[in-house]
C-alpha cells in the first residue's frame, strides 16, 4: 500500500494538535500540504479562529467554512504550516509559494509551531536541491540583485506564471531565488542576505520549528521535536 506522504504529514498534524492544549487563535499556512490539513480539520470550524499566511490561504480556509480574522491583532496558539526543506536540525528553507514574510511572521508570534513535510522535503544540507528564496523592495529589486551578486550570489527574479515579469508577494515585495549550492552555516547565511538593505525577509526558517511532522509513502507518520529558539516569547 502507499499514500500521499504530504497527507499522511498533515493526518499527523491534526492528531498530535489533538495532544496538545486546544488551540483557539490557529494560524495557517501556505500549499499544497497545509491544503490537506485544511481539509482534515474542517471539523474545528465552529471552534477556532483561523489567521492566513497569504490570499491563497485566506480564500481556502474561508471556502472551507473557517473564520478567518484579518488583521490578526493577539498572538496565535498554534501555527501549521508546509516546507520546502528540512535538515536534520529542524532548521528550513521556505517560500516556494512566494509567502515566506506571512509565513515568517505568523509563525515568530505563535506559541506552538507544527510544520507539516513528505519525507521528500528531507535534506541533509539545506539548499542543496532548491534556491533560497528572499522577499525584496520591489521599485529598488535590480539596485538589491546587484548588491547580492556583488556579494557572490547568484539571484535570479522569480518568473511568475499567468503574468509577465516577476512574482510580486502579497505583500508587494519581489521574490528572488538565490542559488547556493548548499548552505554549510544557514546563520550565517541569513545574517548576511538580512544586511542588504531592502532584503525584507528571507526563507531560511532557523530555529523557528517545536515540530515537524514527517509523512512516509508507505504510510504513517514520525513527529520530531526540537528546541524553538525564535519566537516573541
Ligand atoms: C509557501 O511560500 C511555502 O513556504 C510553502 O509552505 C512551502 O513551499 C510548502 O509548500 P507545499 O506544501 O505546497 O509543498
Amino acid at each position: 500500500m502507499s499514500c500521499d506522504p504530504a497527507f499522511e504529514a498533515a493526518r499527523g498534524a491534526l492528531e498530535l494538535l489533538s495532544t496538545l492544549k486546544p488551540p483557539r487563535l490557529i494560524g495557517f499556512g501556505t500549499g499544497h500540504t497545509v491544503g490537506f490539513f485544511m481539509d482534515l480539520a474542517r471539523g474545528y470550524s465552529g471552534s477556532w479562529l483561523v489567521v492566513a499566511s497569504s490570499i491563497d490561504t485566506a480564500v481556502r480556509a474561508s471556502r472551507l467554512g473557517f473564520n478567518v480574522l484579518y488583521p490578526p491583532r493577539g498572538p496565535l496558539d498554534v501555527y501549521v504550516d508546509g516546507v520546502d526543506e528540512v535538515d536534520p536540525s529542524g532548521n528550513m528553507v521556505k517560500g516556494g509559494g512566494g509567502a515566506l514574510l506571512g509565513e515568517k511572521i505568523l509563525a515568530f508570534n505563535s506559541s506552538v509551531n507544527i510544520f507539516i513535510a513528505s519525507e521528500d522535503k528531507l535534506v541533509d544540507v539545506l539548499g542543496s536541491r532548491r534556491p533560497i528564496p528572499v522577499e525584496v523592495v520591489r521599485d529598488y529589486a535590480p539596485l538589491i540583485l546587484g548588491a547580492l551578486e556583488s556579494l557572490g550570489f547568484k539571484a535570479s527574479p522569480r518568473e511568475g506564471s499567468g503574468k509577465r515579469g516577476p512574482v510580486v508577494s502579497d505583500w508587494g515585495g519581489v521574490i528572488v531565488d538565490v542559488h547556493v549550492n548548499g548552505v554549510r552555516d544557514p546563520e550565517a547565511l541569513e545574517t548576511t542576505l538580512r544586511s542588504i538593505p531592502g532584503v525584507v525577509e528571507t526563507g531560511l526558517f532557523i530555529g523557528y520549528a517545536d515540530y515537524i511532522v514527517v509523512g512516509f509513502r508507505k504510510c504513517g507518520y514520525k513527529v520530531l521535536r526540537f528546541e524553538r529558539r525564535r519566537s516573541r516569547r
